[in-house]
């Protein structure tokens, strides 16, 4: 029989039955749904809607069922539903008749709200703890290429030269918003839900108060239709996630890049890339590559959570059970890839050479030659003219602009001097950037140094 039975003449259709149950997946929930009820039962005693030795019993069983489940001794029932359904039967079958009283001025309406936003709020915790440490990586490999002259691109052809350093504080940067969007984020799932009842509250005297207090929430939630019907917070959630695997995606695209041999810039550690099943000589980034490929995956989990909400009537309806597969995934994915890009970076070898090298061609000094001729008088837009002049000469000639004589830079302007070819070195141009945002070495030790404090709140 089931637990709300009573009205029902005929049983659930086996096809329904499957259809509409959720405890495939709600499980994960046990934890949040045990500890929600125990707050509950706890509150009912105390407000004396059942008696303390009422509650006393209720909590002991439960806790034997979330000391059961962990064991690995329950087994749940397809025919009860839902996660929520599935211990509650259990209680009953443990405790008796009393287990009939838990679900007083509850329901599961309010309860799974309830069991979402705590499971949420630990995952947005532990998903901050997994950026943190990606961040402290990036700090690290940052700090060790202070002094790697790479070029940096725009168009992915070749622009200024910068340095390693700098290239993947932008990415320290773009993960420092994503925990500073989480604990944004987090604000908004901190509110306790249970009270709501199915959508209009409860005529019992609950003291919403004291659950929130036990639960550990910052707010009791202040609408009982809003209460039930709010998944604004998972989609929150869904979307940091998304706007982190798109960084992760980022970054793992411009790690694939320059593996290639065109670039040569990084190579993989072994642990991490693997080989082909035909072309012998084959080391394939694939892990950057899957953790790119995901990105989609939490995309789709963000649509399919818009999407379900979408035009949804007040308050509770089925459709939000669809809710928490998309959102699973999402914690999931994300989690995993954050885990599994933080040692790839420590492992990955940087070929400092390379990038060097690399800084060099393609004329990355061109706009250094202009800023020359500006820092003596040459108005910019005259100076960007005579040195793409230049530059078309060169590409004819096959040459570097540091490769033309002094006589030859004198025929086009007279404020050329020698003191050019110091100043246009793929190193001065670098450390000439001394800007505060800028790729300089001391630039960017400093930006490391502010970039380890603003960790520290997250620490
Ligand atoms: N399993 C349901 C869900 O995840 C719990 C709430 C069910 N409420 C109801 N009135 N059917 O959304």
């Amino acid at each position: 029989m089931k637990l709300w039975g009573g009205r029902f003449q005929k049983t659930t259709d086996k096809l329904v039955e499957d259809f509409h149950s959720s405890i495939s997946f709600d499980q994960r929930l046990y934890r949040q749904d045990i500890t929600g009820s125990i707050a509950h039962a706890r509150m009912l005693g105390q407000c004396g809607i059942i008696t303390t030795e009422e509650a006393a019993q209720i909590i002991a069983g439960l806790e034997q069922i979330l000391a059961d489940i962990e064991a690995g001794t329950v087994a749940f029932e397809v025919g009860a539903e839902d996660i929520h359904m599935n211990v509650e039967k259990i209680l009953t079958e443990r405790i008796g008749i009393v287990g009939k009283k838990l679900h007083t001025g509850r329901s599961r309406n309010d309860q799974v709200a309830l069991d979402i936003r705590m499971y949420l709020k630990d995952a947005v915790k532990a998903t901050q703890q997994l950026l943190l440490t990606l961040e402290n990586e990036i700090l690290q490999l940052a700090e060790a290429h202070v002094e790697t002259w790479m070029p940096g691109y725009t168009h992915l052809q070749k622009a200024q030269p910068i340095t390693f350093g700098h290239h993947m504080l932008a990415y320290f940067q773009m993960f420092l918003r994503d925990l500073e969007r989480l604990t944004d984020c987090h604000k908004r799932i901190d509110y306790m839900p249970l009270g709501s009842g199915a959508l209009a509250g409860t005529t019992f005297p609950l003291d919403r108060e004291m659950v929130r207090a036990e639960l550990g929430f910052a707010y009791v939630t202040a609408n009982s239709l809003d209460g039930v019907s709010d998944r604004d917070f998972a989609i929150e959630f869904t979307a940091c996630a998304s706007l982190i695997m798109l960084h992760l995606s980022r970054l793992c695209e411009e790690l694939i890049l320059w593996s290639t041999g065109e670039f040569a810039f990084i190579s993989m550690d072994d642990a991490y890339a693997t080989g082909s099943s035909i072309m012998p000589q084959k080391k394939n980034p694939d892990v950057a590559e899957l953790v790119r490929g995901k990105t989609g995956r939490v995309y789709g989990d963000l649509m399919g959570l818009l999407t379900i909400m979408k035009g949804l009537p007040l308050a509770y309806n089925k459709d939000m059970q669809e809710d928490k597969e998309a959102l699973f995934d999402a914690v999931d994915t994300v989690q995993k890839c954050l885990l599994v890009t933080a040692p790839m970076l420590k492992t990955m070898t940087v070929r400092k050479e390379n990038m060097a090298q690399g800084a060099k061609g393609g004329f990355t000094n061109a706009t250094d030659v202009a800023d020359y001729l500006a820092k003596k008088g040459v108005p910019f837009r005259a100076a960007h003219e005579i040195v793409g002049k230049l530059v078309l000469e060169c590409s004819e000639r096959k040459l570097a602009l540091e490769e033309l004589t002094l006589p030859e830079y004198q025929a086009v302007s007279s404020a050329f001097a020698a003191d050019l070819y110091d100043y246009i070195t793929v190193e001065h141009c670098a450390r000439a950037r001394s800007i505060p945002g800028g790729p300089a070495p001391q630039t960017v030790l400093a930006a490391i140094a502010q970039g380890k404090k603003a960790l520290e709140i997250f620490a």
